[in-house]
């Protein structure tokens, strides 16, 4: 054999070997869409049912001009009342002509031409949740309709489902017809269940959608809990789903089944409230830290043409968006709650631990204090990495990374530069432009705004430790000590 043939069929084996292995992964999610949580805006959290073609565009256009968009957040989530109160008689669904002038196709065009997408919303019941026509029944009709519009996304909901649920066979029947249906439109639809739970979604949904809802609605408050809500966080499984649920309830109830997350397919925490206004910054904090790396979808709920520069400033930390896109698509677990006896006004003194590992073997880990006070909380490499004194982990030596580090987050100075429009979100330090470079390109370049403020070094069988204010959060990323200094292409 030459050198040349036996260069040729090395490269041949390369590429092969390649292209299988990238098909392995994207085998993973049932349409290859979502390979890592969705990211976008939707109108429900803040509008409810009261948008129009100006909400639409207003907000369109914040996503493009704030940064958002080459961020990561294109979807445009159309949640509710969309059409008229009645389909026409040959069964179509009709779009409400006063509420969008221009007309949905039109409106879908320039999503598309401002590099967004299309999101739109339906029941798998008789009707949606607000009382317009739902598509039980007309699958295949909606499903077109959509793609005739040039939809990009679906969110899928379960009220008046005339009693098919209450077995996970029921609800899955029910839910496949649309994604059936979705399939045979020939568009790529990324396909978004919102069940609340009903019949543990977690355990049949990956095969159908790219992502579930596991609980009640959220509302914009840390851990009140409110009648409507009736189930605790500590609940794995949930009769009654509710509304109005905290953002501690609902994570705790997301605990339980984080490990069913995987490239292709989300347990889904529900809409970000960051910016709406009911939870102070440490509380926002830790709800975006939390819904990032436990990898549900992210998926803004706010005005975003009334955005604080603190608020802002949480919604584009680049250093806890890298977790939340990382490609392994593994989310954190906790680890760890331990009681305390200085409760809040609702009850709640627990400190929590949590972690988990990132495709590049970094670590992320979290510490939570939910509780009345701020406090100093210390725990082992071994307490943090599951309690197993034998945990590989808790023998290494580890570089921190503060994702909330001063240096990293953007200044409120620059963030109001940028909602006043008088500095571009592309041009500002602390913004990093995900479109130009990929999430994983990043980190694979060590580019420092992915990984936070650097912060130290922990040895093996020492204590991580942190002063974490009340309803508030610590979260790092660690790094193997010797990688860190190196490229990772030479290591
Ligand atoms: C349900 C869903 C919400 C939202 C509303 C719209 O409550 O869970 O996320 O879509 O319906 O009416």
């Amino acid at each position: 054999m030459t050198p040349n043939s036996r260069f040729i069929i090395l490269t041949w084996l390369l590429v092969n070997c390649i292209n299988k292995s990238a098909l392995a992964a994207k085998r993973l999610s049932y349409n290859g869409l979502a390979q890592t949580p969705q990211m976008g805006w939707d109108t429900y959290n803040a509008y409810a049912l009261e948008y129009n073609e100006t909400t639409i565009t207003t907000n369109a256009n914040a996503l493009v001009q704030l940064g958002f968009r080459d961020l990561g957040y294109r979807v445009v989530i159309f949640d509710d009342a969309m059409t008229e109160l009645n389909r026409s008689s040959d069964g179509s669904l009709v779009e409400n002509a006063s509420k969008f002038p221009s007309g949905l196709a039109q409106i879908a065009d320039n999503l598309h031409r401002d590099g967004l997408q299309f999101g739109v919303y339906s029941s798998a019941g008789r009707f949606t949740c607000g009382g317009y026509p739902g598509s039980l029944g007309y699958e295949y009709t909606d499903a077109t309709w959509w793609a005739s519009l040039g939809a990009d996304y679906l969110k899928y909901d379960n009220c008046y489902n005339e009693g098919l649920s209450g077995t996970p066979k029921l609800s899955q029947d029910r839910y496949a017809a649309m994604s059936n249906a979705l399939n045979s439109t020939g568009r790529q639809i990324t396909y978004s269940l919102c069940n609340w739970g009903d019949d543990k979604p977690w355990e049949w949904a990956s095969t159908i959608s790219n992502s579930a809802r596991m609980s009640g609605d959220i509302n914009d408050g840390f851990d009140m809990p409110t009648a409507s809500c009736p189930c605790g966080p500590d609940e794995y499984y949930c009769q009654v789903p509710g509304h109005g649920c905290s953002v501690i309830n609902i994570l705790g109830k997301a605990s339980h089944f984080v490990s069913k997350n995987q490239p292709g397919y989300w347990n889904d925490l529900d809409m970000l409230e960051v910016g709406n206004g009911g939870m102070d910054y440490d509380e926002y904090k830790l709800h975006f830290s939390m819904w990032a790396a436990i990898k549900s979808p992210l998926i803004m709920g706010n005005k975003l043409d009334q955005l604080s520069a603190q608020d802002f400033g949480i919604l584009v930390n680049p250093a806890v968006l890298a977790i939340s896109q990382d490609p392994a698509g593994s989310a954190i677990q906790r680890q760890l709650v331990r009681q305390v006896n200085d409760k809040d006004e609702y009850g709640f003194g627990e400190l929590q631990v949590w972690s988990g590992e990132l495709d590049n073997g970094d670590q992320v880990v979290a510490f939570l204090n939910i509780g009345n006070s701020s406090t100093t909380m210390e725990f082992s490499l071994v307490e943090v990495f599951g309690g197993i004194r034998t945990n590989k982990n808790a023998q290494k030596r580890w570089d921190l990374f503060d994702v909330w580090g001063n240096e990293t987050v953007m200044s409120n100075e620059v963030a109001t530069q940028i909602l006043n429009g008088t500095l571009a979100a592309g041009d500002a330090t602390g913004y990093y432009n995900a479109t130009a470079m990929s999430w994983s390109q990043g980190l694979n370049q060590n580019n420092p705004l992915l990984f936070g403020t650097p912060v130290g070094t922990v040895q093996p069988g020492e204590m991580l430790s942190a002063e974490v204010p009340r309803h508030g959060i610590q979260m790092w990323r660690l790094r193997e000590a010797n990688m860190s200094s190196r490229k990772r292409d030479e290591v």
